[in-house]
């Protein structure tokens, strides 16, 4: 495995690739990885020759009153975990190398953005697009994984995607879960042992809204309230959002009708998670 820390030395190593013919699959992460990134790699492995990850802790896309200092890192680890999952290509940036001290371009999606994660945390899909924008630049892939455990985010990339025809193919990944339910997160390891058997709540949440979708319940309000009571009966949670959007506009819908987002941003002392599932009518 290659270790690249530069955006030249990426840039040339991309283009080599290229030359050569090999299909370029990428999986961008900021480390602390998990089997959430390693199912990316996986998938990102059976759709190409050439397999790049990035691990790069973005600034831009960290609000100033959040976790960009507590963000937990772990490079030699990560290292190990790419090795084992036989990555060609670990691409990993320090800020200076993919944010120029005058940095002044930003790309900025305006209509997935504007809800969700993207009203609770101004600026965050800003940061998200410009990154995911400049390293795919840098690394030219054909196709691309993106995780659905940050369902607005992919929805967001494939949108910035196809409106500025990027040349990339985007696949989504499925959520990869902890046995007892908890989706995976690089923040997980932030949880006290209290908040972590709190925040299952979210799974039970999400779970009560799609039992009672099974049974036919359509109402948005009804199953909202639901989940925020799984959610208000542990005392040590705290609701960022709980919401029920349409799955391609992300715009909240009254009734399920057809594929609904169910999303939720649920915070445990400081440390904010989220989770959602795809409710069928
Ligand atoms: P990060 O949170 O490290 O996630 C990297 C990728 O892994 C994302 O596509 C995310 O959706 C996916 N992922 C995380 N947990 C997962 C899980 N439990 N199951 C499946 N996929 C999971 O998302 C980011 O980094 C950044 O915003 C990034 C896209 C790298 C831009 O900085």
């Amino acid at each position: 495995m290659e270790i690249i820390r530069s955006a030249a030395e990426m840039r040339s190593r991309a283009k080599y690739f290229k030359r050569s013919g090999r299909r370029i699959g990428f999986v961008p992460t900021m480390g602390a990885l998990h089997e959430g990134h390693l199912s990316l790699m996986r998938l990102a492995r059976t759709r190409s020759g050439v397999l790049v990850t990035s691990v790069f802790v973005n600034p831009s896309q960290f609000g100033s009153n959040e976790d960009l200092e507590a963000y937990p890192r772990d490079f030699a680890r990560d290292e190990a975990l790419c090795r084992k999952e036989r990555v060609d290509v670990l691409f990993a940036p320090g800020p200076e190398d993919v944010y120029a001290s005058d940095h002044s371009t930003w790309v900025e999606e305006t209509s997935l953005s504007a809800g969700l994660c993207g009203a609770a945390r101004p600026g965050h899909f800003r940061g998200v697009c410009t990154v995911v924008a400049k390293l795919f630049n840098l690394v030219r892939p054909d196709v691309a994984v993106f995780g659905e455990k940050d369902a607005q985010q992919l929805r967001v990339v494939e949108r910035m995607v196809r409106d500025l025809g990027f040349p990339v193919q985007i696949l989504r990944g499925p959520i990869v879960r902890e046995p007892d339910g908890l989706a995976m997160s690089s923040r997980n390891r932030l949880l006290s042992p209290r908040e972590r058997r709190d925040a299952l709540c979210l799974r039970r949440a999400l779970t009560r809204a799609e039992a009672l979708t099974a049974d036919g319940e359509r109402s948005a309000a009804v199953l909202r309230e639901a989940m925020e009571g799984e959610i208000r009966s542990v005392s040590g949670a705290s609701i960022d959002y709980v919401a029920l959007v349409d799955d391609v506009s992300l715009k909240p819908v009254e009734r399920v009708e057809g594929p609904t987002l169910a999303a939720l941003a649920v915070r445990f002392g400081a440390t904010r998670l989220i989770d959602n599932v795809v409710l069928e009518a």
